[in-house]
């Protein structure tokens, strides 16, 4: 069996045939993965209980959405359009939290306060929102949760850290006690208090983030039974980089939150919301060599792929880095990033949009900065690795008019799932007059 590398439970041949079968660009995740980090998460170590919600925003479809969520993870959700899809894929309302910068009005608000009467918890995220849901709340006798802006945060760029002063998500600091007037003069109460610092950040300051927010429970909280330390835990995409440790990150919560308890007497439940820990590492895509090229003496070598940007905006968005794996045209793989081996060819990988920039070759910084591969032929697969979060839910994928890509879940059997359809020319037309 050759494996793309030590975590992937889908070898060089099946994605061959996966190619064979559904065409490229497509994405594949590895279900096996998946549940393994569903397990996971659940049984990081704790104090007094734990809930995990997938934040699907990282990935949206409704066979993930299923498949996790029978694992026992309930969904955090970012929008109220995002609330209705989980509901849509059969998640019952009251396993949902509803975190947005979004105020539902008209017609949506009513739908969701029917999803609050059905036990969506509302996290509030401004005093205006705070506002708005107040008389419902208070005449539904609705529990609150409440996202706090700590002033701190972390993120693998400065455009992924939520927590920082030019970010603004939550309730900040300095408006809390306006938000407890307000609230208990309504005799609104937060039963959950919750902050996300930010995605892909140092480990070490996700831990920060444990002690603050308990000191911020402490000091302003005294209705809450629960702590959300939000999702960000780092994954490691590339060889070299370190994933958070999720085992100590959760042991040192257990510790935070039984020393909270013997100092307060108050015993916090614990919840997390990771979207990239989920599903980032079980996702690929998988694209076909359509044609190289070269800028000359002096320049670089090009390896042009029908799937870039349109699938895989991370790259431009962040200068995220992605692994390659080379495939040949007969299943074999012919390179990967973790396997350590020298290799010869240095190439950039470009896309087929109509955009310079369209690579996953780009750095933070705008650099283009070519990496070593075997050399592909035409016809050749290369797959990128680490698109299971924020690719298919994030990409612009109708530019240049470039149907959506068909997404394919192998099951933990092996068995090889359609779980969306390539999006047909006449869908991406469908509603223009
Ligand atoms: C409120 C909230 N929770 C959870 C997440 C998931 O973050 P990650 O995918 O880094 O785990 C995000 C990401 O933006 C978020 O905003």
């Amino acid at each position: 069996m050759s494996r793309l590398n030590g975590f992937c439970n889908i070898d060089a041949k099946q994605f061959l045939d996966i190619y064979e079968e559904y065409g490229a660009p497509a994405y594949v995740y590895d279900g096996a993965a998946i549940a393994e980090r569903c397990r996971a998460a659940l049984s990081m170590p704790n104090a007094f209980g734990i809930d995990a919600r997938y934040a699907m925003k990282a990935n949206s479809n409704r066979t993930l959405l299923r498949e996790i969520t029978r694992f026992g993870l309930l969904i955090d959700a970012s929008s109220l359009s995002e609330a209705r899809r989980a509901v849509m894929a059969g998640v019952d309302c009251d396993k949902i939290i509803l975190t947005s910068q979004e105020i539902p009005e008209g017609g949506d608000r009513e739908v969701l306060e029917g999803m609050i009467r059905r036990g969506l918890l509302y996290n509030v995220c401004s005093l205006r929102q705070l506002r708005l849901i107040g008389d419902f709340a208070a005449d539904n006798a609705t529990e609150l949760s409440i996202r706090v802006h700590p002033g701190v945060g972390a993120g693998e760029t400065a455009s992924r850290n939520t927590g920082d002063h030019y970010s603004c998500f939550g309730v900040h600091l300095s408006d809390i006690d306006e938000a407890l007037e307000y609230a208990g003069g309504m005799g609104l109460k937060f039963t959950q208090v919750h902050t996300h610092i930010g995605s892909g950040g140092d480990p070490e300051l996700w831990r920060g983030n444990i002690d603050r927010l308990l000191g911020i429970v402490g000091t302003y909280f005294p209705d809450a039974v629960s702590v959300s330390f939000g999702g960000g835990l780092k994954e490691a995409r590339m060889p070299g980089e370190t994933a958070a440790d999720i085992e100590s990150l959760g042991g040192y919560a257990a510790e935070r939150i039984s020393e909270f308890y013997a100092r307060t007497g108050r015993k916090l439940k614990m919840e997390i919301e990771p979207g990239t820990y989920i599903v980032a590492n079980a996702g690929y895509a998988l694209t076909r060599v359509i044609d190289k090229k070269s800028t000359g003496a002096g320049g670089f070598k090009f390896v042009v792929v029908n799937g870039g940007m349109e699938i895989n905006a991370r790259p431009q968005l962040y200068g995220s880095h992605h692994p390659f794996y080379v495939v040949s045209r007969a299943g074999e793989l012919l390179s990967s990033e973790f396997d350590g081996d020298e290799k010869t060819y240095d190439a950039i990988v470009a896309g087929r949009c109509c955009e310079s920039g369209d690579t996953q070759n780009i750095d933070a910084d705008g650099a283009i900065t070519p990496r070593a591969m075997a050399e592909p032929e035409i016809g050749d697969l290369v797959i990128i690795g680490g698109v299971g979060a924020y690719c298919s839910s994030m990409a612009p994928f109708n530019y240049n008019s470039y149907p959506q890509a068909p997404e394919i879940l192998v099951r933990e059997n092996g068995h090889p799932q359609l779980i969306r359809k390539r999006q047909e020319l006449e869908q991406i037309v469908v509603n223009e007059l």
